[in-house]
């Protein structure tokens, strides 16, 4: 198989940091259209909520999707805008159902102008995004954005079911997290193709390897959650835990540890959760039997997926763009925020 080179992780930053100031130029402009004659609590809630941190990744994968496909023009960035505006709307919502407090290093919008604020700033980016991917990948990519949307809640409620369940499965995990952030990015990339007139087999390979990419992303997501710096993550640690989310170092850790652990870790997912002491006995729990290791090369197993299916696009591709995809499944690995 042809392999490419990704990009190495300083040539990376450079370039993502570029691309991303970009990126907001656009939904800046965006915004000043579309916000004309609105109240001023709703421009205030959605530059809150927009700007001010966010890594800008889904963005930044829609502009690289079509420019592998052979986008040169810079109608791409209002297109890659409407996947910000839709990753921040379900994070906006997340932070509500999952009573979150901090996001991006702040007050979550919830927090700082209350549930109401919340919902409809969400709802509002919700909309604006649709529009956008209306007219900038038409019906076929509006099919590819909501058939994602609609999955996401769908993977949001199986979440709500397997709360504090021990016996929740590796595979019921991974349809969970297919579903709340795998098709998102696996649509920005698809979408990304179809703005840039590409044929089905690309199409489909960067469904694909967003598809991977998304899951990878959702691993390590979820690794930071026990092991991340919160100043570096911009979110509180721990809450998965305490929200009774079993993520993948857990779910391993049921699956090897001894009896008397096992029982140890059901008791405390269905105790009092918030109880002092009772995450950092998990976290021992799963650090004697290797969990966070083994969630580790799972999500390495998947970005080494992600990048080969990017070997399609060996010989058309510009370059620069296929090296910084390659760059940032790498990235996926090496995050602290
Ligand atoms: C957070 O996504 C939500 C998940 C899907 C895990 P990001 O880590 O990309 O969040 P921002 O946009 O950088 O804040
Ligand atoms: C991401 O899951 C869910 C979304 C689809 C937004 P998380 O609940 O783990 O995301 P964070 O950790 O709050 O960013
Ligand atoms: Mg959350
Ligand atoms: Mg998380």
């Amino acid at each position: 198989m042809t392999t490419i080179k990704p990009a190495d992780p300083s040539a990376l930053r450079a370039f993502a940091s570029r691309q991303a100031a970009v990126i907001e130029t656009a939904m800046r402009r965006d915004l000043a259209g579309a916000l004309t004659d609105n109240d001023p609590l709703l421009a205030e809630v959605l530059n809150y909520a927009l700007f001010g941190g966010g890594k800008r990744i889904r963005p930044l994968l829609a502009v690289l999707s079509a420019r592998v496909c052979g986008a040169a023009g810079e109608e791409i960035y209002r297109l890659a805008a409407a996947f910000e505006y839709l990753h921040v709307a379900t994070l906006v919502h997340d932070d509500v159902i999952d009573h979150a407090r901090d996001r991006r290093g702040r007050e979550s919008v919830a927090r700082r102008y209350g549930m109401a604020a919340a919902i409809l700033a969400g709802d509002w980016l919700h909309a604006r995004s649709m529009h956008l991917i209306g007219r900038f990948a038409g019906s076929r990519g509006l099919d590819v954005f909501c058939s994602s949307t609609a999955g996401m809640v769908d993977g949001e409620f199986l979440q709500l079911r397997h709360v504090a369940d021990a016996g929740m499965t590796e595979q019921q995990y991974f349809a969970v997290i297919h579903r709340k952030t795998g098709l998102l990015i696996a649509a920005t990339c698809e979408i990304g193709a179809l703005h840039a007139g590409a044929g089905p087999e690309q199409q489909a390979a960067l469904a694909t390897y967003g598809r991977k990419l998304g899951a990878a992303f959702q691993v390590i997501d979820d690794l930071l959650d026990y092991l991340g710096d919160a100043s570096s993550t911009g979110k509180k640690t721990g809450n998965d835990f305490i929200e009774g989310k079993v993520t993948l170092p857990l779910i391993h850790t049921l699956s090897a540890a001894e009896p008397a652990a096992k029982k140890r870790l059901h008791d405390l997912l269905r105790g009092d959760r918030t109880a002092p002491g009772a995450l950092a006995v998990v976290h021992r729990l799963i650090e004697d039997c290797h969990g966070f290791e083994s969630a580790r090369q799972t999500a390495e197993q998947l970005v080494a997926e992600a990048l080969d299916t990017l070997a399609l696009f060996a010989e058309t591709a510009e370059p620069e763009s296929l090296s910084m995809l390659g760059g940032l499944a790498l990235y996926v690995l090496a995050r602290d925020r």
